[in-house]
């Protein structure tokens, strides 16, 4: 009994910590997404070589540029919600046939495996928004979008 107890005063506030923890975007995006997205474009050739993935930013600006000639004339608030929307569905149920990808990133990288019992959906509620916010593109004058640096 004693050692129970002991156990459960040293686990019970680092399960509590780690919980608290796992609802931050930014560790979301680290523990779940970072080990095959890059941020942005590499800094060399021998970084670049070890790419699984297309890196977040050109994927942001993809999806974000698809949706927004999808959707002729949406808000901003609509395209972000259509555009998380999308990501929630595709990263359980990925298909090259909804995809915003071009055709270089499937026959570089193969279609993104499903994250089905690797990320729950509250923990998706929690990231996709942010990953949005931080990877969105600019649009510009001229209609087109300019990628997050
Ligand atoms: C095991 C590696 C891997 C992990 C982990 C991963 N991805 Fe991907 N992802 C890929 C690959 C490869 C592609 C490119 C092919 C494709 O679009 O299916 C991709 C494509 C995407 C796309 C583009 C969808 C489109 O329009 O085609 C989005 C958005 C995306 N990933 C978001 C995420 C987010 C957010 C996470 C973290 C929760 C994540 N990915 C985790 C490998 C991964």
């Amino acid at each position: 009994m004693k050692i129970f107890k002991l156990a459960s005063l040293v686990v019970l506030p680092f399960v509590a910590i780690v919980a608290k923890d796992v609802r931050k975007p930014e560790v979301l995006f680290q523990q779940k997404c970072q080990m095959c997205h890059m941020d942005g474009l590499p800094k060399n050739k021998k970084i670049a070589n070890k790419m699984v993935s297309p890196t977040m930013n050109y994927t942001i600006k993809n999806l974000v540029w698809g949706m927004d000639s999808e959707h002729d004339g949406i808000s901003e608030n609509e395209l972000k919600k259509i555009s998380v929307e999308f990501m929630k569905d595709y990263l359980y149920y990925p298909d090259r046939k909804k995809t915003n990808c071009e055709d270089i990133s499937f026959d570089k990288f193969g279609v993104m495996p499903s994250l089905k019992g690797f990320i729950a959906e509250e923990e998706m509620d929690v990231l996709l928004p942010w990953v949005y916010d931080k990877f969105k593109p600019t649009k510009q004058k001229d209609g087109s979008w300019a990628l997050k640096e």
